[in-house]
């Protein structure tokens, strides 16, 4: 399976803070946004991954990824030459994808929960259909909306509606069989003029082999697309890290437990990063005095 994060758009919502460089390059607390959903697809076992951007900012995620080998896994970029919907990751990304499956997940989307690996995995290891992952919010209208059936199966699926037909959002991260780009070229543009991810969903929907994962309580997802929701990301980063002692998205320690990098290669990483604290963490990793 391949992997997409989408890390492009205009920004606008933050500025002045996105004037000179990307969303998903601003700090949430310790590290860059964009650390958090790479990890995800990491966390799915995904090693093959696209980062798409935009014209002007591309070239800021090489200079911080390269061809991540330090993270044991492949990367290659492309440019989305306008933000003209998600659904477009798959048209700009259709050689790299290559008709195999492919998952996608949105650059300012933080997940975090006990469990989420598992879900992950069974994910990453289905060869039909798409799923996607609900989470129950206060403010469906915001997002893309899903409503389920009493057995959890989707019944519909709406953008941004005005009279939400059910408080479950659908969140920044999908999984698709090697049918994708070919859906996606199907997509026409919505009233607002955009490719939208949810129009590419009901066509899988109509086909009959959509699943929706419900995340519960116990999971955490936020969309740090917002001033408000990009200040509260970093403090619950914080909050979470400083409790435990733990790091969250510290890519080479989850390349380290995939068994894509070695504990001597985990060692030289965590001496390039200085006297960060990311840095101190993954020296920890390495020396075994971290409860995983
Ligand atoms: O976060 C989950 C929500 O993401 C879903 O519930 C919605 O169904 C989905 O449409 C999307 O809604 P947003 O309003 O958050 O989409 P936004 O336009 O903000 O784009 C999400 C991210 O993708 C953002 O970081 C910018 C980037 N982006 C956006 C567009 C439209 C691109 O890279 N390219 C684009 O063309």
């Amino acid at each position: 399976m391949k992997g997409i994060v989408l890390a492009g758009g205009a920004g606008t919502r933050l500025y002045p803070m996105t004037s000179v460089t990307s969303k998903q390059l601003l700090p949430v607390y310790d590290k860059p946004l964009v650390f958090y959903p790479l990890s995800v697809l990491m966390l799915a076992g995904i090693r093959d991954i696209l980062i798409i951007s935009t014209p002007q900012d591309i070239h800021n995620f090489e200079q911080l990824f390269d061809d991540g080998s330090r993270y044991g896994i492949n990367l290659s970029y492309a440019v989305q030459p306008e933000p003209n919907g998600l659904a477009q990751a798959f048209v700009v990304g259709e050689s790299f994808i290559d008709g195999q499956s492919c998952a996608l997940i949105l650059g300012d989307n933080i997940f975090y929960g006990n469990g989420l690996t598992r879900h992950l995995e069974h994910c990453a290891s289905k060869t039909e259909g798409a799923t996607l992952f609900a989470y129950y919010v206060e403010d469906p209208e915001r997002f893309g909306v899903v409503e389920v059936d009493e057995k959890g199966r989707a019944v519909s699926l709406e953008e941004k509606p005005v009279h939400p037909r059910s408080n479950y959002c659908v969140t920044g991260l999908y999984f698709y069989d090697e049918r994708v780009s070919e859906f996606a070229r199907r997509v026409v543009p919505s009233a607002r003029g955009e490719y939208e991810i949810t129009d590419l969903n009901k066509l899988y929907l109509e086909d009959g082999c959509l699943d929706v994962i419900t995340l519960g309580r116990g999971y955490t997802w936020l969309d740090a697309g917002t001033i408000t929701s990009l200040y509260q990301a970093g403090e619950f980063v914080r909050v979470l890290q400083e409790h435990q002692g733990l790091i969250i998205a510290a890519l080479e320690e989850v390349a380290y437990y995939n068994k894509w990098i070695d504990r001597e290669q985990l060692r030289q990483a965590a001496l390039a990063y200085g006297k960060s604290e990311y840095g101190a963490h993954l020296m920890k990793v390495a020396e075994s005095r971290i409860v995983r």
